[in-house]
């Protein structure tokens, strides 16, 4: 194995560039050359190449984004699409890639597998840590503090007004960035696909608002609710109308969006993306195949990228139910 590929794919994360480093450090340190491809699958399609030396990426171990850029590229799923990325693989005698994203980059990176020799390793890079074999994914960490500094911010001006707010907070259709950041910022109420259901939805709407009816009689405090996009119909908006229509609550609303994806990582991230990139060069020589690497108990896992993919990582019961009993029994 002489020649090593990577990119990032999918939504960026921080902490990528950290890998990206390690990647090359490791590459230079054991004699390989590597190259880094931009824009995703993009830059595989289109034969978007960079050389990747220890100058040009050792002081980005503290930057978010990535420097090799990222994308969604819809050319991958289909066949020709497939297969040119392939011949660009081939084209520059490349014998492993690794891909730093999410679970929908290692379906691509596992199609590329089913029409090409080289070695494949992902690396686990999302802010919404739904990927099963690992602890948590690089950015995660990063986009957790990143919503609990926002939310903290929020915190203070509900209390100066008593104020009711929904905060709604990423992780596409999985909770963990949801519970994390509700639990850390102690909001009155985290609603998320854990914990709800569309059949319970007037349960659910009745519930709240007798807690925070109760909230603002008895104890005049704010009321923060943390809610997970993609998740009650209609969104935050309907949410705050029905609050209004049905309980006469006002409320506000913050969407925190991509201010969650962005910014420097923090030391769990770069740590985190230092040691999987490292192991990602290691894994490469030992002959390692279609695994994603990650971190589980400090202990470095292995997963079948297959697994990857298709087994889901739900957020921890104990996550779920930490939020009930003590934590909210002044609502009752
Ligand atoms: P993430 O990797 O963060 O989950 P996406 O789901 O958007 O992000 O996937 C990133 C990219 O991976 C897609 O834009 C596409 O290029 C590729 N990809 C996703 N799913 C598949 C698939 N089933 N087959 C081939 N490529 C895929
Ligand atoms: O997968 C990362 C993520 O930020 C999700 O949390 C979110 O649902 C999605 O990407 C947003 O995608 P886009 O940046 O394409 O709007
Ligand atoms: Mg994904």
């Amino acid at each position: 194995m002489k020649k090593v590929a990577l990119l990032t794919s999918g939504g960026d994360a921080p902490g990528m560039n950290a890998a990206i480093r390690a990647i090359v450090l490791s590459c230079e340190y054991k004699n390989l050359s590597c190259f880094g491809f931009y824009h995703g699958y993009n830059g595989l399609i289109e034969d978007h190449l960079l050389p990747l030396s220890s100058q040009l990426v050792n002081a980005e171990i503290k930057n978010g984004g990535t420097l090799l850029k990222s994308a969604r590229c819809p050319a991958m799923m289909t066949d020709t699409g497939v297969k040119q990325a392939c011949n660009t693989l081939l084209k520059h005698e490349i014998d492993a890639l690794i891909v730093i994203g999410g679970d929908g980059s290692f379906h691509g990176l596992l199609a590329i597998k089913a029409h090409w020799h080289g070695q494949v390793i992902g690396l686990p890079g999302t802010i919404d840590n739904d990927l099963y074999g690992c602890d948590k994914t690089i950015g995660f960490a990063t986009a957790v503090n990143t919503a609990t500094q926002a939310i903290d911010k929020i915190r203070d001006t509900a209390n100066a007004f008593d104020r009711v707010f929904i905060v709604e907070v990423m992780g596409r259709h999985s909770g963990h960035i949801a519970f994390q950041v509700g639990l850390s910022c102690g909001a009155e109420s985290i609603f998320s696909f854990e914990n709800y259901s569309n059949e319970k939805h007037d349960i659910i709407l009745e519930d709240l608002i007798e807690k925070i009816q109760k909230q603002q009689l008895n104890r005049h405090a704010s009321y923060l609710i943390v809610l997970a996009e993609n998740l009650w119909p209609g969104s935050a908006n309907a949410l705050q109308e029905q609050l209004k229509s049905q309980g006469n609550i006002e409320s506000a609303i913050c969407i925190l969006g991509h201010t969650q994806r962005g910014g420097d990582p923090v030391p769990e991230d770069r740590v985190l993306a230092t040691q999987l990139g490292l192991k990602a060069v290691d894994a490469l020589i030992k002959g390692e195949d279609k695994v994603m690497l990650g971190l589980s108990a400090s202990q470095l896992t292995k997963t079948d990228l297959n697994k990857a993919v298709s087994i889901n990582k739900p957020v921890s019961d104990e996550l779920v139910n930490a939020h009930k009993g003590p934590l909210t029994h002044y609502l009752k």
